[in-house]
């Protein structure tokens, strides 16, 4: 390879190397960014189906992976409705074994022979209201994977923990625990969704700032825990009040890879967030 360095000894070889290839940087992983919402417990079947009808043609973009995270119950349908379509579809939950008396759940297999692609783990409304501990999150990831489902993992902070300021070592420890055991191949193709806890639902958005600063922190850890091209790799996510009016500004930081978003993955708005 050739060599950046210009003194005196490495000058003539310098010389032969052509203006435009003199500054070799660590080539950037152009990320393909992946925008996802997260329907949580909204819409009826019926109601699911009107709603890709309804965002068809305003969520129409190659450029991104555009995804419909679905109550369990419309997972059908809205296979049905998006076919033929850039729209793909992930699952809000599942559970770790494959079949048995597990009244209530749903496998990965059944996920993934419904047209199940991406699956949601370790939402803070799943780790809050249904008790989800990170042993569980971190067998959902591996199940997810070994089942060829991609993961959606999800951390962030209470207001508490931010008002503390020890937010930073708190989602170190999720996403380290999270991933116990994952491989660096299999990061490469995780996504991670930083969730602000005090900005889900409360129209309160963390600032363009604040966001980047954890996805940020992060990538850092992904490339300590594992190496820098598996860092380069994984997609982060920014969900919390996300919508029409702050998107383009979340998704123009260099870390910010995409975004989970409820509430305006429900209307119109979605379209515009897709294409901010
Ligand atoms: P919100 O939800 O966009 O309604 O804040 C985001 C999420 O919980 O994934």
């Amino acid at each position: 390879m050739y060599s950046c360095v210009f003194d005196g000894a490495k000058a003539s070889i310098v010389k032969t190397i052509p203006d435009e290839m003199r500054f070799i940087r660590r080539p950037t992983m152009a990320r393909r960014r992946i925008i996802a919402g997260n329907w949580k417990m909204n819409k009826t079947p019926s109601e699911a189906v009107a709603l890709c009808a309804e965002l068809k043609d305003l969520v129409k973009n190659d450029a991104v992976d555009v995804v419909y995270c679905v109550p369990a119950i419309d997972i059908v349908p809205v296979v049905e409705a998006v076919k033929g379509t850039n729209v793909h579809v992930g699952a809000e939950n599942f559970y770790i074994e494959d079949k048995g008396a597990f009244t209530g759940e749903i496998s990965a297999p059944m996920l993934k022979d419904a047209g199940v692609e991406y699956i949601i783990i370790g939402h803070s409304e799943r780790r809050d209201i249904f008790g989800e501990n990170d042993i569980l999150i971190n067998q959902k990831v591996k199940k997810a994977f070994a089942s060829g489902l991609k993961p959606i993992l999800c951390c962030g902070e209470s207001l508490t923990l931010r008002k503390a300021g020890t937010y930073k070592e708190w989602i170190e420890r999720q996403i380290t625990w999270d991933l116990d055991g994952v491989t660096a191949d299999q990061v490469k193709e995780l996504v991670i969704a930083y969730e602000p806890i005090w900005a889900i639902g409360t129209g309160e958005t963390a600032t363009a700032d604040q966001a980047e600063e954890v996805c940020a922190l992060i990538r850092e850890l992904i490339a300590k825990l594992y190496d820098q091209a598996t860092a380069d790799a994984v997609r982060i996510q920014y969900g919390g009040s996300m919508n029409a009016g702050n998107a383009a500004e979340l998704l123009s930081k260099a870390n910010i890879d995409g975004g989970l978003i409820g509430g305006a993955s429900l209307k119109p708005d979605f379209g515009q967030i897709v294409n901010a």
